[in-house]
């Protein structure tokens, strides 16, 4: 469902319509940075109690706007685990008066493995979480120490099994292209994520066009990482056997047993609405873009003085908005209609010439008045988005 331009919410959550929507709300405080991230972190914990009474404030400005009902809701980071259950309950209380959650909603928590006992996945359950999202990303200890991670692969198994025993829907990330990952490190992470068999999966491939640690590794040592074409293998490999294994590939970097598709996730590819607080946070809804303070003093300062702590807000044109649609949908694997190419391809002469190569070569095709990317096609995606703009 999409909520058009007339019944959207505006940025901080002002709406004048009743359409139900999704909510992201960033905690960014971790133990400790690892080597790849370049998410908006911090390792301040001291600020993490006036962080959360400013976050449980900002919603509470949103909702006094206007309140709505919620279909997701998604508590990334950062480290949301490392929250204590007493803090997240305050937040959790303001979100209950002004943005109730729907009887089915999905409501998901980001949580490292080390955060992670059968203690704290009950209180996140009697809060009303029902998915947690664990990070592994891989299952061996030599490369979990490359990347500064704070646990080790027996931890990160125990994680996953303490979870599914509490009845909570798990997913979990695994990342590839790392350094010093061989074809046994793979072959490893695969057949313990396997065992364990979580009902989601994530796969990314370490993305190095930001600055971080592996990026600056990867300029002195680049011996020590895949080449480009290990790492493609790396990608379809993990691909082959997660479908071999029942998974269905329903997005790039996103794969689910029958049923467990990320709902909240689902919301961006298909342009539903999500509303967005904390530190970085992102939001969109209808044609409107936005995003918040990505500064923590900037932000504390924002909603500590009644203000809404947004750092930009913009509305689409005709045109983006055509070219995000097709952007987005060829991310999935439902992929785009054909009418939808077409009014692109108008826009964007270069996607077009792109998209033709790309059918030519198989790295996509089209079925049904639609047009899908194949998981080669999805490894070098980048290159057809890139003739969108
Ligand atoms: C918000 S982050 C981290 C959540 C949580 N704090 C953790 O560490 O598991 C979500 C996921 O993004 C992925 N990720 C982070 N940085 C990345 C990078 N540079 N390239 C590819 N994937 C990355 C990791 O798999 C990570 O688990
Ligand atoms: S990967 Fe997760 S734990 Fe590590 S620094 Fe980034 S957000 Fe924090």
């Amino acid at each position: 469902m999409i909520v058009g331009a007339s019944r959207s919410p505006e940025p901080g959550g002002r709406t004048t319509g009743r359409g139900v929507v999704g909510l992201y709300v960033h905690l960014p405080f971790c133990a400790s940075r690892c080597a790849y991230c370049t998410f908006a972190t911090s390792t301040e914990l001291d600020l993490l109690p006036r962080t959360m009474a400013a976050s449980t404030r900002e919603i509470a400005q949103m909702g006094r706007r206007g309140g709505r009902s919620l279909a997701t809701l998604y508590l990334g980071g950062g480290t949301p685990s490392l929250v204590p259950p007493g803090e997240l309950s305050k937040l959790f209380a303001e979100l209950d008066r002004y943005f109730p959650r729907l009887p089915d909603a999905e409501v998901t928590l980001e949580a490292n493995p080390d955060d992670v006992t059968v203690e704290k996945a009950l209180a996140w359950a009697k809060l009303g979480v029902n998915r947690v999202s664990v990070g592994v990303q891989a299952f061996s200890d030599r490369v979990l120490a490359m990347l500064n991670r704070r646990h080790d692969a027996a931890q990160a198994s125990n994680a996953v099994r303490a979870l599914q025993e509490t009845g909570l829907a798990v997913s979990v990330d695994l990342m590839l292209g790392l350094p010093r990952f061989a074809d046994e490190d793979l072959r490893a992470s695969l057949a313990e994520l396997l065992r364990l068999r979580p009902g989601h999966v994530s796969v990314y491939l370490l993305e190095m066009d930001k600055p971080h640690e592996l990026a600056r590794l990867a300029q002195r040592c680049p011996d020590l990482f895949p080449d480009s074409d290990a790492a493609a293998s790396q990608y379809l490999t993990a691909g082959r056997e997660l479908v071999a294994a029942g998974y269905t590939h329903y997005e790039i970097s996103n794969f689910a047993l029958p049923g467990r598709e990320a709902r909240h996730n689902v919301r961006y590819w298909r342009r539903q609405p999500v509303l967005a607080a904390g530190l970085a946070a992102h939001g969109h809804s209808g044609r409107r873009r936005w995003a918040n303070l990505d500064t923590l003093p900037a932000y504390l300062e924002a909603v500590e003085a009644g203000r809404a702590p947004l750092a930009w807000s913009r509305r689409l044109s005709d045109s983006e908005a055509a070219r995000e649609r097709v952007m987005l949908g060829l991310r999935l694997a439902s992929g785009v209609a054909d009418t939808e190419i077409a009014a692109c391809g108008g826009l964007a002469p270069a996607f077009a010439e792109r998209l033709a190569d790309f059918l030519a070569l198989g790295l996509a095709r089209r079925s049904r008045e639609r047009v899908r990317l194949t998981p080669r096609g999805w490894l070098v995606s980048n290159e057809l988005f890139a003739g969108l703009w």
